[in-house]
């Protein structure tokens, strides 16, 4: 695969991966390297320019994150970020110092002007918003360096050699609060690095098939496919690419939404691969028959998880390779020098260690989870599975609280489905992170018609958040949650009462259990 590459160095910003995924979406492929990675190495990947994160720390401290200065030797255009843009002016002979006033250190949006005669600011209008988060300032800029942009507060907002190919900004273009951010960095890329956008989902399907075709050659393929949206579109992928020699296990716990399994088969009919649907409900629900602790729950089914699929490779005998679904974020090491993340704190199976293959492959690698559900599309899958929100491997197992019966899943199961559906048909899926409904444990009198009843009181929970860590609950409109409420108490036997969950995260969490 030879695309242009631009390489995010990494020096421990928070906004290391939106930089990245901001360069994707303009059409040219990068990687996020630790700033510690040999310049040999970068040099190897031959980039068309570098561009150099923020970070926690001042350049002046001894044990700042540094990078060789050879790195200005080699030609390649560089932007440094806030970190990354005090580094560069600090190691080109600049001075950078910690800010003595208050008003030279800025935080938050900031009126920014900008000299258009600078190739990073080119076509775009001479002032507008910028999010700053620097409390240090570049008392002197390097030789060679004109300044580029200012604020009311600070005279050196951006610098810029244009020569040299050198860029700082004190400011993230990268995020939002920044107006025209993307087209500064686009500029950069175009303008400077002469990116030709040759990163598009279309041209990486072709490529990534290509390449898994030479990898895996005549070899058999195993997939343990959950239906979520990474194994999901790594099963096409490799569907596309190898076909009958891929073997997809789909272990149906039983655990899964009203529908979803039939749907999960349907997506994958067009393709001529070994599709194994196991349908696991039964020993499941008797795994988890008077269970109520939700640890012992989760334990549970990933034991038993581990157990089907394990039943189901010895029947197809040894393989070549073991596929996972793993994708950029996961691989991504800090710059901050920290281990490398690892994959969600509590997904069902792990790497199946008692599997017969030779090598692992890993199709999805290289992608965010954006690029991953743009290639589903581009693969074919339907929107319902490319789209679809988080859904804890448990499965509906932790969303009824309590012990579990069949009886319980199936009334969530249908409340859940109109829920999701009001929801979408609203459009209100647009501006909420997940959603889902809980069976609650409690009973309750109401009456319905001229009777009594006491019956199950259900929860609503839905979300807004960017990383799952933090959430605040969805302001649902009224109108609509009363459309649901009343929906749901007239269609789904055995509910009574529905209670909207009110509360963020922390303190509570975002499922149930
Ligand atoms: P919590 O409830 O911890 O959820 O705020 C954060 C995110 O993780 C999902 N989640 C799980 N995913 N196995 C999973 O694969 C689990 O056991 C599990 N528990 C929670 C949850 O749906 C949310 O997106």
């Amino acid at each position: 695969m030879s695309h242009q590459t631009v390489i995010v160095l990494d020096f421990g910003g928070q906004y290391n991966q939106l930089i990245a995924r901001r360069v994707r979406e303009c059409g040219v492929y990068c990687e996020v390297k630790p700033y510690t990675t040999p310049l040999e190495e970068l040099k190897r990947m031959e980039p068309i320019g570098i561009i150099f994160t923020g970070g926690p720390n001042s350049v002046y401290l001894e044990t700042s994150p540094k990078v060789d200065p050879e790195i200005f030797t080699w030609g390649v255009p560089i932007l440094g970020i806030c970190y990354g843009c005090q580094l560069m002016a600090h190691l080109l002979g600049g001075q950078v110092t910690e800010a003595q006033d208050d008003s030279a250190r800025e935080y938050g949006k900031t009126l920014t002007y900008f000299d258009n005669g600078c190739r990073l600011f080119q076509g775009l209008p001479q002032q507008g918003v910028t999010w700053m988060s620097h409390g240090d300032y570049m008392a002197k800029v390097p030789a060679g360096f004109t300044l580029a942009a200012k604020s009311d507060a600070c005279p050196n907002v951006a610098i810029a050699d244009e020569a040299r190919g050198f860029y700082g900004v004190q400011f993230h273009p990268e995020v939002n609060h920044t107006e025209n951010g993307l087209a500064m960095l686009r500029n950069f890329l175009y303008e400077v690095c002469g990116a030709t956008g040759d990163w598009t989902m279309e041209d990486y399907l072709k490529t990534s098939v290509a390449a898994i075709r030479e990898k895996v050659g005549n070899g058999r393929v195993l997939l343990a496919l959950s239906g979520g949206v990474d194994s999901s579109v790594c099963a096409a992928l490799l569907a596309e690419a190898v076909g009958e020699q891929l073997t997809c296990v789909f272990v149906d716990h039983g655990l899964m939404r009203k529908n979803e399994g039939d749907e999960v088969e349907a997506a994958f009919s067009k393709w001529a691969m070994n599709f194994i649907r196991v349908d696991a409900e039964a020993r499941f629900l008797e795994k988890l028959a008077g269970v109520t602790e939700p640890e012992r729950k989760r334990k549970i089914i990933g034991e038993e998880f581990i157990r089907v699929f394990e039943e189901e490779s010895k029947k197809i005998g040894s393989v070549d390779f073991l596929a996972q679904g793993t994708i950029y974020p996961d691989v991504i090491e800090s710059g901050a020098g920290d281990a490398a993340v690892i994959k969600s704190h509590h997904n069902v199976g792990g790497l199946p260690d008692y599997v017969d293959f030779k090598e692992i492959v890993e199709p999805l690698r290289l992608l965010f989870k954006d690029e991953v559900r743009q290639l589903g599309r581009e693969l074919g899958l339907p929107e319902y599975l490319v789209m679809r929100q988080p859904f804890p491997g448990p499965g509906l197992a932790i969303r009824v609280i309590g012990d579990l019966t069949k009886e319980k899943l199936d009334v969530l199961r249908d409340a859940d489905a109109i829920y999701r559906e009001e929801i979408a048909a609203a459009g209100e899926d647009r501006n909420i992170s997940q959603y889902f409904a809980v069976l609650t444990n409690t009973r309750s009198v109401g009456v319905m018609g001229d009777g009594r009843t006491y019956d199950y009181t259900l929860a609503l929970r839905a979300v807004t958040t960017s990383d799952f860590m933090t959430a605040d609950w969805a302001r649902i409109p009224y109108d609509l949650l009363d459309k649901i409420s009343t929906r749901i108490v007239n269609e789904v036997k055995g509910i009574n009462r529905i209670v909207y969950d009110i509360t963020s995260k922390p303190p509570a969490t975002i499922e149930w259990e």
